[in-house]
């Protein structure tokens, strides 16, 4: 930097025209990487406008191999022409020329030389020279090229040796600078900040500023990022939307065993129900009461029976009714919606209703389990819909995911008849794998509500885990959630796209 101002200082015009001038005490920096190290400090003199510079680019010639063996030992003619002997001489034949000079130089140099009449042939067929010293141009041309990088005959000359494969082109830059509007012989520290104290100690007025560099692009900000949960969830609740269905409000972990199980006629002797299966909230252990009259019918349906059902005929708890947990479907908050569907103002009207939220099971964790998980939960609700209908809707929902192959397995659950396992075709896996679990709610469930008898409820769950794990092809779900899970995994995942196939 030093050497670059100095320079400019001294120039009588305040330029430097070509930086290949330019010398650190005696030390040339004309070769490419000189001209990098310049190229480095004109950058940082710019930067604090002390210089302005140009960047220019030359076309070089230079000598390939072939080129610099020439001007070593002469072109190829020459060498034909030195190998022979003086006319009178006995001459060469083609054999013994071959031989002193090589095959290479007697097929490109003979020709030459015979057209330049540096050599002949005598009376007995052999070569002699014909010349007593020949001028040899290329040579001569190819060491002025050497020398200076072009040839004063210009592109007639250079084109003619390129085509021969003697020269070629090589680009060069160099730089042009001249002073900056903050030109100075030595490099200033350039504040950065305007400080208290350079004000109050007046340091200010002689201050030179860096300025700002608003084409900077800056660090790159640290946002947030939607997990892939979120993310696979979002699709879900589109398709949804899509097909005319509305959310339900979902936010209520803590639920009471009367809703969560007596509700949807779950036996209070439910293996569910149990410990290691369900978690109980010890504090408050202890819910609000249900509606009454909704309880005590409840309650019958259970011990007694009714719509069609002879119940359970075993005893039923309210101490069991009271307690609290943490949700194990969300089955519990679709059974609130269809209580109050039965039992708003105007009466039960048609409705479609979904969730994805949390749930709760008191179960060990591993790979593929975990104690919380999200369900992928649906109710459809409408006068003298069948069996044919979930069907159908299943098709539907899980064509819009690309999901076309299904079976239907007939299964159990104590809150519908008939209840289907829903097995979707894995391609990647080869194998039928089980996507989830639905059903038509049963009579002992619904009547209680006050629903109407015409009244079919179709319902359905799935977890939303499995469709991600597959998405993203994770293995162990406890990497997906938890304390192990990859936030920078998390940032960098890409958005989800279910691949929906056309019709
Ligand atoms: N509650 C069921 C489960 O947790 C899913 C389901 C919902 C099944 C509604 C039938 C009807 O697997």
């Amino acid at each position: 930097q030093t050497a670059i101002l100095q320079t400019l200082d001294a120039s009588a015009t305040g330029t430097i025209d070509d930086s290949r001038q330019l010398k650190v005490g005696t030390t040339s920096l004309a070769s490419p990487e000189g001209q990098a190290v310049i190229k480095a400090a004109l950058d940082s003199l710019l930067s604090k406008e002390m210089v302005e510079y140009t960047q220019i680019t030359n076309n070089l010639w230079a000598l390939t191999e072939e080129g610099k063996q020439i001007v070593a030992s002469g072109s190829h003619e020459f060498r034909v022409w030195s190998a022979l002997p003086v006319a009178g001489q006995p001459g060469l034949s083609v054999k013994d020329l071959t031989s002193k000079v090589g095959a290479e130089t007697v097929k490109v140099g003979q020709g030459r030389a015979f057209k330049s009449k540096w050599i002949a042939k005598d009376a007995t067929g052999g070569f002699v020279r014909a010349v007593e010293a020949p001028v040899d141009e290329t040579a001569e041309q190819l060491r002025t090229i050497d020398s200076t990088g072009t040839h004063p005959g210009g592109d007639a000359v250079l084109k003619e040796l390129q085509k021969r494969k003697l020269v070629q082109t090589r680009k060069q830059i160099h730089y042009s600078a001249k002073k900056g509007p903050q030109f100075a012989t030595e490099v200033k520290t350039l504040e950065t900040d305007l400080t208290v104290e350079m004000l109050a100690s007046g340091a200010w007025e002689k201050a030179a500023f860096k300025q700002y560099n608003f084409a900077a692009k800056g660090e790159p900000t640290d946002g947030g990022a939607l997990h892939p949960l979120l993310k696979v969830r979002e699709e879900f609740r589109q398709i949804f939307f899509d097909m005319g269905f509305t959310e339900m409000p979902a936010n209520r972990f803590v639920e009471t065993a009367f809703w969560n199980f007596d509700a949807m006629f779950v036996p209070q002797q439910h293996p569910a129900r149990e410990l290691q299966d369900t978690f109980y909230l010890k504090s408050p252990s202890k819910a609000l009461a249900p509606p009454a009259d909704y309880y005590e019918r409840v309650r019958k349906t259970h011990e007694t029976g009714g719509y069609g059902s002879i119940g359970y005929r075993a005893p039923f708890s309210r101490e069991e009714s009271d307690k609290l947990l943490l949700r194990t479907h969300t089955t519990a908050v679709s059974t609130a919606m269809l209580y109050e569907l039965a039992n708003q103002p105007g009466g039960f009207k048609p409705a479609k209703l979904f969730s994805i939220d949390r749930v709760f099971r008191n179960e060990a964790t591993d790979a593929t389990h975990l104690a919380e998980f999200h369900q992928v939960e649906g109710v459809v609700a409408d006068y003298d819909i069948t069996l044919g209908h979930l069907i159908g809707f299943m098709q539907e929902f899980f064509g819009r995911m690309g999901n076309k192959t299904l079976r239907f397995k007939p299964a159990y659950n104590p809150y519908t008849e008939p209840s289907m396992e829903i097995f979707s075709w894995h391609e990647g896996l080869g194998k039928w794998i089980e996507i989830g679990n639905s059903g038509v709610f049963r009579p002992e469930m619904l009547e209680p509500m006050g629903l109407p008898k015409g009244v079919r409820v179709l319902g359905w769950g799935f977890s939303l885990e499995r469709p991600t794990m597959i998405k993203y092809k994770i293995q162990d779900i406890r990497t997906l959630v938890g304390h192990k899970t990859d936030l920078g995994a998390v940032k960098t995942r890409p958005a989800v796209r279910l691949e929906k196939q056309d019709d």
